[in-house]
């Protein structure tokens, strides 16, 4: 039996003073480093080839000598050529599937399933929950680690798990209704058919159980956190997590300041670098996320590059940074006549459009030479019948001027009906890329 996550205050950790914290993350630090060094062989490899042994990591600012891993590297070594114990220690093995080629394999043993728990206890906490709450989780369950990862993190805060995963939209809102959760734990897009259904079932979202929606797994935006809470009528924090690092929990944004995720950073050591040159940046500094993993055993992560693009903040609610809200990744960005180009910012500008709803796709094709990028949005449910054609097409021109002007790029802008862009039973698919490829 795992030991109970303690009920009251906050651990001593998350209070502590950045000396102790720092003096922690070094022992850490050695200590996994030395770790992957010794028993994962393509790791010490690499390390050869830099040049750099275990001894040079003498304080935290030496990490940056050590050579970075990539979703490459995972790859090449499919399936299990990272892990640094047998695999018959392992407890579990999750994957993600990734839009090309192998899945990622990540793997956990009991102590790192444990910590695991804890740390989305702590995050559950961090985002209002207590012992006795019921949390509804709609991530995905199986080989994604949304769904389990929550699970596990809800049961050992205390709290009464409704495991209901991902789809059937119709059934979990009846299942809100009867069951009457405090708390969800779905990706952003994925709260929207809810809450779509839940008026489709005429009901008013504002007057469910639901007080505290714990959403992540892609990006969003701070449009978005208020439409979800203005429609929900509850607290939104965002929660941060990738499954080569260990999942759901790496971060979590904490409920009193709703200023960005705080990392815990007692289990995994944030860098931001340049993506282009892999230079470290400074905190405040817009760049790519790296993570070391301080104290996982299965598969630990030397300075992995997550291609997640944002910034270090300093500490608030807690002893550890937080980062900025993901403004996109790095492989992720669209290049659209040579105008970078992310989704978030297309999010942003949907949103300000009172009759739009925040149901967009973006559609990339290449015209002779020229790409072209469609903007497939919907109108609100509440105003399409009302809404003259006049209307629809001086919201076209808008967004569109809006787009070219703020973004750069000439888009085509479609408003369609309600119900008309793809729905998202987990993480929203917001491009849709035909043009050839080259
Ligand atoms: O998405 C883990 C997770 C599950 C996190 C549930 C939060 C909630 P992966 O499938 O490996 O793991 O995808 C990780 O998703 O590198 C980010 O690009 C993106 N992502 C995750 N959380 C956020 C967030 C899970 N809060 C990838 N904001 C990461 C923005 C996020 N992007």
């Amino acid at each position: 039996m795992s030991e109970p996550y303690q009920a009251e205050g906050l651990e001593a950790v998350e209070t502590t003073d950045r000396e102790a914290l720092q003096a922690l993350q070094l022992e850490r630090l050695q200590w996994s480093v030395r770790r992957a060094y010794e028993r994962v062989e393509p790791y010490r490899t690499k390390c050869m080839s830099h040049g750099v042994h275990p001894d040079a990591l003498q304080s935290l600012a030496d990490l940056t000598r050590f050579p970075f891993t990539a979703k490459q590297d995972l790859r090449e070594h499919y399936p299990f050529g990272l892990f640094a114990v047998p695999t018959q220690d392992l407890v579990r093995i999750h994957a993600s599937s990734g839009t090309t080629g192998k899945p990622t394999v990540v793997g956990y043993t009991q102590n790192d399933i444990d910590t695991w728990a804890n740390l989305v206890a702590r995050s559950i906490r961090a985002a209002g929950g207590r012992r006795g709450d019921r949390v509804h989780v709609s991530y995905g369950y199986g080989l994604f680690t949304g769904g389990l990862g929550a699970h596990y993190g809800a049961e050992r805060l205390g709290c009464t798990v409704i495991p209901f995963g991902g789809g059937q939209t119709e059934r979990q809102v009846q299942l809100i209704r009867d069951f009457e959760p405090r708390i969800i734990m779905v990706t952003p897009s994925y709260v929207l058919n809810i809450i779509e259904e839940m008026e489709k079932q005429g009901m008013d979202p504002r007057t469910s159980s639901l007080e505290i929606g714990i959403f992540g797994a892609e990006p969003w935006t701070e449009n978005m956190r208020s439409e979800i809470e203005e429609r929900l009528g509850i607290d939104a924090v965002d929660i941060y997590g990738l499954s080569e690092v260990m999942g759901p929990g790496v971060a979590q944004e904490c409920l009193e300041t709703k200023d960005g995720p705080t990392i815990w950073e007692d289990h995994f050591y944030p860098e931001i670098i340049d993506p282009e040159t892999g230079e470290a940046m400074a905190d405040g500094e817009e760049g790519e996320l790296v993570f070391t993993t301080l104290t996982k055993e299965g598969l630990p992560m030397i300075r992995y590059r997550t291609r997640d693009l944002t910034r270090l903040l300093p500490p608030t609610a807690r002893a550890m940074r937080r980062m900025g809200k993901i403004t996109g990744r790095s492989d992720d960005m669209l290049i659209i006549r040579g105008v970078n180009v992310f989704p978030s910012q297309i999010e942003e500008l949907v949103l300000k459009q009172p009759r739009l709803a925040p149901m967009y796709q973006l559609v990339l094709s290449r015209d002779g030479h020229m790409d072209s990028l469609e903007v497939k949005v919907e109108v609100r449910a509440e105003v399409a019948d009302a809404l003259p054609e006049g209307e629809i097409q001086s919201i076209t021109r808008e967004l569109q001027h809006q787009i070219k002007s703020y973004i750069g790029v000439n888009g085509r802008v479609n408003v369609l009906p309600p119900d008309t862009v793809e729905r998202s039973m987990g993480k929203a698919r917001r491009v849709v890329d035909n043009r050839p490829k080259d």
